[in-house]
């Protein structure tokens, strides 16, 4: 029997919707919003606003790409946090709105829970990952190690004291003039650059921790400094720049997440989050799982950047659990732990 979950989530700049059945994605409806684009940046106050224009098209087009009526909806999966307050108020209240009026359960998710889990989503190769394994969650708000031992049991075992990786990406492409999101603009110019034109301060932190904030100022005085001798030195050098910034991020990442795997002993490894669809930080992942025998898992593009698909999946095992959440729920900023 089928079991129809429909995913929203809304909580930074992607409206998004899904339709799943069991653990097979119907449709994965994203919209983004082109309109922080022009500032650079999220804009909370637009972002909501767009989320309240785009939310009932996105929902519908879900149901029409999954072929299915409103009415074969068995439960409604919705982000709760962490993000933006006013963009996740608007999918949750939809969410409570339409539960309440085709009566049926709602289930809250984690944004980072569903980020892992997207892993598990039905693929051709039918390859998931066994618990326990480790998870590297690089996004634009976290950066964090965990060992997943259940579905909704992690250990955090490593974090970023500042900035988060995805912010990394985002804050050093913004001093090159790079329109947001960061990451992608950055990977792009990288293509076929030379990696190791440059070198950049590297975090001096002994656990499995990471910082990336030192990186962004070392390269903004670096910048500052070159600048001065040439006021073209960007436009000259941009994609050694993006090449050798891009490289230092994900060395930063890789090192630390294969001294996880070393101290842990779990050769299980998989990448999520908005980063995870760096192509630099997943050609480092299989030249890893070559040399050190590692199983590893890698999202699709669609289930590695925001995405309602993997609110879904989420939402799948916890209602197999009837794990159901009641009207009041409302959003947290913040990860609650
Ligand atoms: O998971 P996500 O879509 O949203 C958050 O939960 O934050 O992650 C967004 C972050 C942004 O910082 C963006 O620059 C980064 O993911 N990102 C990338 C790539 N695609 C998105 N970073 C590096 N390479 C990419 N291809
Ligand atoms: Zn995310």
């Amino acid at each position: 029997m089928s079991n129809y979950i429909l995913g929203i989530e809304s909580s930074c700049d992607d409206t998004s919707a899904a339709v799943i059945s069991n653990n097979e994605i119907l449709s994965n409806v994203i919209a983004s919003q082109e309109v922080h684009k022009f500032y650079g940046g999220v804009v909370p106050e637009l972002a909501s606003r767009a989320h309240q224009k785009n939310i009932i098209p996105v929902v519908y087009k879900a149901l029409h790409d999954a072929n299915i009526n409103k009415k074969q909806i068995k439960a409604i999966a919705f982000t709760r946090g962490p993000g933006l307050l006013g963009s996740l108020l608007v999918g949750i209240s939809f969410a409570k709105s339409f539960a309440l009026a085709l009566d049926i359960p709602l289930i809250e998710v984690d944004h980072i829970q569903g980020h892992i889990l997207a892993h598990f989503i039905k693929n051709k190769e039918e390859h998931y990952p066994k618990f326990p394994f480790l998870c590297l969650i690089v996004s634009g708000g976290h950066t964090q190690i965990a060992i997943i031992k259940d579905y909704f049991k992690m250990e955090v075992i490593g974090e970023t004291i500042d900035d988060a990786a995805g912010e990394a990406f985002d804050k050093t492409a913004k001093i090159m003039g790079l329109p947001y999101p960061g990451g992608p603009s950055i990977e792009k110019y990288a293509i076929n650059a030379n990696a190791s034109a440059y070198s950049f301060a590297k975090p001096r932190i002994k656990n499995l921790d990471f910082s990336f904030s030192g990186l962004k100022t070392s390269f903004l005085y670096f910048l500052r400094d070159n600048l001065k001798i040439d006021k073209d030195f960007i436009e000259k050098n941009r994609n050694d720049l993006c090449a050798s910034i891009q490289n230092s991020i994900v060395t930063i990442l890789m090192e630390k997440l294969l001294k996880a795997s070393k101290q842990t002993g779990i050769k299980q490894i998989a990448i999520s989050g908005g980063v995870s669809a760096n192509k630099s930080l997943q050609n480092e992942l299989i030249k890893a799982k070559d040399k050190y025998d590692l199983d590893i898992f890698i999202p699709k593009l669609n289930f590695s950047t925001d995405n309602a698909a993997m609110i879904s999946i989420a939402g799948y095992f916890k209602y197999l659990n009837k794990d159901f959440t009641d009207q009041k729920a409302t959003a947290y900023a913040k990860k609650i732990r």
